[in-house]
């Protein structure tokens, strides 16, 4: 039985998709209010591995993953300056993301587990995210809207303390990163799409009026895959071939829709309940467009607004010992190694 320790030591894990990344935290279960460090934070990106076929081919990430997993926490130990003999938990991303890549994560904690006699912590990579609003240990007001922006969800949760929150809201088709990655391949941009739109955006002049799908409805349902679908037909439209400024102002009109839909449904959700603070945050969070439009949202209705560092908002292990973290705190108990496997269906509820 681990007791309520003052300086308790999470090494987190994190292989959900194509980033190997581990880090080290240093946080108190016993305080009154959340207080941690982080120690380290390492993330080997496999961008450039993956820019050679324009996207993640799961077996690829995985097997780069097998290759990277020890160096990054080897490292993340070493920069940490903790031995692994000081680290009292071990939290890994078990869910939700690409099977390969998750089960090489998890099967290497497991056996660090069971090699070390550390007690295993399971963690959702979209807690992760969720918890990565706490990065900045910003004073935390809630109710809180967090939005969550990445490849693979587009999720509107609402916070009503640290431990209990419920998802109000999520994509219907494609999540918000995927939209950006799919409309960066119908203009032949490079990979990773998101980042290539966000900077050809900046060369937009026209906007073109793209769709802003379920903007109006009252829920806090999205839908991104009319949109792209719009883009592509607005692209048959066009006289080949097509010039850099024609594909700016694309980029540009597709990211404003994009931008639109999620500031609109978070201003409605705000007022529904009445929201104190809005955090945002996933691999989307970088996008400066969107940050700027949420901030002046937030600011102009007095409310705090938290998002990570930029380099923060894509995949970390960072996010995930924070998450691991605030799990404990909220009373969650290790797992045995041998009852924990990856699950790439795992949702956040
Ligand atoms: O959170 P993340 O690293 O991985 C998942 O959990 O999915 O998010 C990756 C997504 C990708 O779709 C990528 O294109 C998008 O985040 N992304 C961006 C930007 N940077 C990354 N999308 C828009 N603007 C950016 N600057
Ligand atoms: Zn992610």
């Amino acid at each position: 039985m681990k007791l309520l320790k003052e300086n308790t030591n999470i090494l987190a894990i994190e292989t959900s998709c194509d980033e190997t990344a581990a880090s080290v935290l240093r946080g108190s279960l016993k305080s009154v209010k959340p207080k941690f460090s982080i120690l380290s934070s390492v993330v080997h990106t496999q961008i450039n591995i993956h820019k050679k076929t324009g996207g993640v081919v799961p077996e690829v990430a995985a097997r780069a993953h097998m290759k990277y997993i020890l160096p990054a926490t080897e490292k993340a130990l070493a920069d940490s300056k903790c031995a692994l003999s000081n680290i009292d938990y071990i939290a890994v991303t078990s869910g939700p993301g690409l099977i390969v890549s998750l089960i090489v994560g998890t099967e290497f904690a497991k056996g660090l587990s069971l090699a070390a006699g550390i007690p295993l912590l399971p963690t959702n990579h979209m807690s992760g995210h969720l918890y990565s609003a706490f990065m900045s240990e910003s004073a935390s007001q809630f109710p809180m809207l967090s939005i969550i922006v990445s490849g693979g969800h587009t999720m509107f949760v609402l916070m009503k303390d640290y431990k209990n929150y419920r998802v109000i809201g999520s994509t219907v088709d494609d999540a918000a990163g995927e939209a950006f990655d799919k409309v960066a391949r119908l203009l032949e941009l490079p990979y990773p799409g998101g980042p290539a739109i966000s900077k050809l955006a900046r060369l937009g002049k026209t906007d073109i009026g793209f769709p802003r799908p379920m903007i109006h409805h009252q829920n806090f349902q999205f839908s991104f895959s009319g949109l792209k679908t719009a883009v592509l037909y607005y692209l048959d439209t066009l006289k080949k071939p097509i010039s850099h400024k024609q594909k700016a102002d694309i980029a540009m009109s597709f990211q404003n829709a994009v931008v639109d839909v999620l500031t609109a449904k978070a201003e409605r959700a705000i007022a529904q309940f009445e929201c104190k603070s809005v955090a945002l945050s996933g691999g989307v969070a970088a996008n400066a467009a969107l940050r700027n439009s949420l901030n002046a949202m937030c600011k102009q209705k007095n409310i705090l607004f938290a998002v990570p560092n930029i380099e923060l908002c894509t995949d970390n292990a960072q996010m995930i010992a924070i998450a691991a973290y605030f799990n404990l705190r909220n009373g969650q108990k290790p797992v045995p190694a041998g009852k924990v496997r990856a699950n790439p269906s795992w949702e956040l509820k």
